[in-house]
Parts: structure tokens; C-alpha cells; sequence
């Protein structure tokens, strides 16, 4: 009598289908990816309907993404996926500064201004007013040399927590500026104390957030994107010390060294670039 045929013996069926193919690359990703997902649905005896909730869920993941809604990103940021790829792919040296997730609401070619100027476009609505805080500091390698032609490229939400792009009052690139270095190094803007705001909660990367007993909450932070010639780009955030949220960031990126006291208006932090 034959043995049947297990669900190791199929696990080794697919995978030698699939690990000839002409791009050895793409053999590794989809091979490692279906054996992490063969083990998945063994792990937790997935029943035929809980595989085609996921299904559904996917498909309006899908369904729910434009041009300006990208539930995708969303989903990898709540299952802490993009703060892993961010993780491994700039892997901080001792003494510089961590990196953090992009997020979805990076526009390209903001402005420049001019260092020291405000990113703050808009006049603060009465009822949000928010307070002004200068943000400034120094750009510097790891021999503590400062980095000159540095831009930094920043971007907030408004005192409501909305971005620009995610609200119709606000004028395109409020709460955006780039800023590049001088030979010293420093850099200075003028934005708005951050505010503690809620990622999209609407769609099913919401969802799961909720089954589980999860906020879509991020703490108070100020994103920027700082580069220059000879040194790898880094992303990261700075985060308001007093801010909620602090200890349960729905997309997990903060970095206990990116928290800053910000409470009397000023906001100081050096940045240390690694080489590239
Ligand atoms: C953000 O900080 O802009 C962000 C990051 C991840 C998901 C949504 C928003
Ligand atoms: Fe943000």
C-alpha cells in the first residue's frame, strides 16, 4: 500500500516547482515565502473559512488603495513589517542616529526654504492654534564632523493632526519645507509642537487593529528625511517627549533615542549620518 501523501511530501512538490526558476532571487523570495506560509496554516490548523476571511480581507485591502490610499502599507505598518525592513536595511552604527518608518504621507518637492524659516504656511485656526516650536541642531558623521549640504527634507501634520494632503482646508505643502546645511553643519526650522493623531482606521487594516484590542494611534512626531552626498539617507522621526501613545505607536516606530523634550518651544537634536 502506497503512504499517503503528507503535507511535507506537497510543501516539497511545490517548492521543487518553483526553485528552478531563472531568477535566482525571485526563487528565494517565493520559495522562503511558501514555506513560511505552509508552516503558517499547519501551525494553526486554518480552517477552509478563516482562509477565505483573509482572502476577503485582502481583497478589499486592495479594493480600498488609490492614489492617495495605500491600505497595503498601512497593514505592513500595523503588523510592524515596515519598521523590520527599515530595521534590517539600515542597520544603525553605534552613534548614529536610528531610523524609523517613512509613512505614507512623504510629498515630493516640497518647498526649500531657507534655514531657519517655518514650515508653517497656513494661519493657525483659533480653535487649533498649536504652538510654534524651533527645531535645530547639528549635522555630523561619526568623527563628530559637521555634514555640509545636508537636506533635510520635513513634514508634520497641522495642529488638527491631519496632513495637508489629507485635508481640504489646508494649502498644499503647509507643514513642509527642505532645508539644506552650510559648512556648520547646522540646520534650524520653525514648525508646530506635534500633536498625537490616528492613523486611517476605516478599512481592514483597521479592522484587524480593533479585533485585537488595538488603537490606530501614533505618538506626537515631526518626520524627516535627511541626505547627503558620501552618507546613507536616513529616515526617521522626532518625537515628542510629553506626547500619549508613546509606549503603543500603532506602527511601532519609536526609538526611546528619537523621544525629545519639547515643552519650552525648542526642540534640540544632533544628527549623525553614517557614511555610505
Ligand atoms: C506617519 O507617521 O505619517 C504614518 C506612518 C505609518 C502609517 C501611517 C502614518
Ligand atoms: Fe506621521
Amino acid at each position: 500500500m502506497t503512504a499517503p501523501f503528507t503535507p511535507a511530501d506537497h510543501l516539497a512538490d511545490v517548492l521543487a516547482r518553483y526553485e528552478s526558476s531563472p531568477d535566482p532571487r525571485l526563487a528565494e523570495l517565493t520559495t522562503a515565502a511558501i514555506r513560511h506560509l505552509h508552516a503558517f496554516v499547519t501551525e494553526v490548523g486554518l480552517t477552509r473559512e478563516e482562509w477565505f476571511a483573509i482572502i476577503e480581507g485582502l481583497t478589499r485591502t486592495g479594493q480600498i488603495s488609490d492614489g492617495q490610499r495605500q491600505e497595503f502599507i498601512l497593514a505592513s505598518d500595523t503588523l510592524g513589517v515596515s519598521m523590520l525592513v527599515e530595521m534590517i536595511n539600515h542597520l544603525a552604527e553605534p552613534g548614529t542616529t536610528e531610523p524609523t518608518v517613512f509613512g505614507p504621507f512623504h510629498v515630493d518637492g516640497a518647498p526649500k526654504r531657507a534655514m531657519g524659516d517655518s514650515i508653517v504656511v497656513d494661519a493657525p485656526s483659533p480653535e487649533g492654534a498649536g504652538e510654534l516650536v524651533t527645531f535645530s541642531g547639528t549635522v555630523r558623521n561619526l568623527d563628530g564632523e559637521p555634514v555640509d549640504g545636508a537636506e533635510l527634507d520635513v513634514w508634520e501634520t497641522a495642529a488638527n493632526g491631519l496632513y495637508d494632503v489629507q485635508d481640504t482646508d489646508q494649502s498644499a505643502m503647509n507643514m513642509r519645507g527642505r532645508f539644506t546645511t552650510g559648512p556648520d553643519g547646522r540646520y534650524a526650522f520653525v514648525g508646530v509642537r506635534p500633536v498625537a493623531y490616528s492613523i486611517p482606521g476605516d478599512g481592514p487594516a483597521g479592522e484587524l487593529l480593533f479585533a485585537n484590542g488595538r488603537h490606530n494611534w501614533r505618538p506626537g512626531h515631526v518626520h524627516l528625511v535627511v541626505s547627503a552626498p558620501s552618507y546613507q539617507t536616513l529616515i526617521t522621526h522626532l518625537f515628542d517627549a510629553d506626547s500619549d501613545y508613546l509606549d503603543s505607536d500603532a506602527v511601532f516606530g519609536v526609538r526611546p533615542s528619537l523621544i525629545t523634550d519639547m515643552s519650552d518651544g525648542t526642540c534640540h537634536f544632533d544628527i549623525v549620518l553614517q557614511p555610505s
